[in-house]
């Protein structure tokens, strides 16, 4: 199973990640060593998927760190330079709400030592860092064991985007629960979206899960209508990128479609997310800030001509919100909550942040 795609070498003091930029086709690294780097990964999708982008933010925090002892040394006003720092990472990317939850807890280690000292702070935040990384896979793997028993031998389940180790620091969350299911020994196909305009389920979703030997066919996004009524989707699982307190979940563009076409099959829809990924400061998903990417993607898909005349505008919003109501169950690593959600997240999830 992949999980090596995110990697600390102490020796360099770098992190190394596996570039989603150009998978299938080629195996690049991308080496992180301070923030500029660590916000280049984020904001263009090096790295991306709301857990690896925590993980990849706590790593971050220690880059700043190192960063602001290179820059401003470690006597008066260190602080101010690392506060400056982390608000920048912090806001790299504005959807997936596991980058602020990462950096608010590294920030809040440093606020219960009062006097720390940068070298220290440093040490602790690397240390946690890692931890994070090695809780992440065991958090996905709980999760994994709560939906697998959703699943059914031989079910046709379709995803949308990438939510599988890849989007994680291993093993994921929608694709989590298949890699369960799998692994209790049940026979699940799968069908990836191919998700414009990056193109995530096509390059990434297939990738992984070709690679561990799980039957994958991938599927134009506006092939799923067809598909459903053609009784060829028995359940749909995606991830999220923020839940609100009330259940509502952003997940990558396409995803609210997706949602609606399985309620009018009567095809039941779940969403798979850490605790990480809610969000109770947002009562709903009309307070989720939706991130809107360049317009590039979509009039270069392939990077180098366009498939638009020149000068047409575009729309490229990187995510949209699935309401509540259409969501079956939301599988967590604490169990699988059910509606009313509101209540159900706020006894399980609620408390802990
Ligand atoms: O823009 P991306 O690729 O970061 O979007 C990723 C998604 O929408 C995933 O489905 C989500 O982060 C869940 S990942 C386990």
């Amino acid at each position: 199973m992949l999980n090596t795609h995110i990697r600390y070498e102490p020796e360099a003091d770098a992190l190394m990640l596996l570039d989603q930029r150009y998978l299938p086709r080629r195996e690049e690294w991308y080496e992180v060593r301070d923030l500029a780097t660590t916000v280049y990964a984020l904001q263009e999708m090096v790295i991306r998927g709301a857990p690896a982008i925590g993980v990849t933010a706590a790593y971050g925090c220690y880059f700043c760190a190192r960063e602001t002892q290179r820059t401003e040394g470690t006597g008066e006003g260190w602080e101010a330079a690392l506060r400056d720092r982390l608000e920048t990472l912090k806001n790299a990317r504005p959807t997936a709400v596991n980058l602020r939850w990462a950096v608010e807890e590294l920030t809040k280690m440093w606020e219960e030592r009062p006097g720390i000292g940068l070298p220290a702070l440093a040490t602790i935040w690397l240390d946690r860092a890692r931890a994070m990384q090695r809780e992440d896979e065991e958090i996905n793997k709980a999760m994994g064991a709560h939906g697998a028993n959703l699943l059914k031998d031989g079910d046709r389940v379709m995803t949308h985007c990438n939510a599988g180790a890849l989007a994680t620091a291993g093993w994921g969350t929608a694709v989590g629960v298949i890699y369960s299911a799998v692994e209790q020994g049940k026979k699940i196909t799968v069908v990836a979206n191919e998700t414009r305009p990056f193109l995530q389920g096509a390059r990434l979703t297939a990738y992984e899960l070709h690679k561990c030997g799980v039957d994958v066919t991938v599927a134009c996004d506006n092939a799923c209508a067809l598909l459903m009524k053609k009784g060829l989707v028995d359940k749909v699982i995606v991830g999220a990128d923020r839940i609100a307190a009330n259940g509502d979940a952003a997940n990558k563009i396409g995803t609210y479609g997706v949602a609606l076409l399985a309620k009018a099959h009567g095809i039941p829809f779940y969403v798979a997310a850490p605790s990480s990924t809610f969000d109770l400061r947002c009562p709903t998903g009309e307070e989720i800030p939706i991130e809107e990417r360049t317009p590039r993607e979509v009039t270069h898909p392939t990077g180098e001509s366009a498939i638009t005349p020149e000068g047409v505008k575009v729309y490229n919003f990187a995510f949209d919100v699935t309401p509540a109501e259409l969501i079956a169950g939301i599988i967590t690593e604490k169990g699988v909550l059910t509606p009313p959600y509101t209540e159900s997240i706020a006894k399980i999830i609620g408390g802990k942040r």
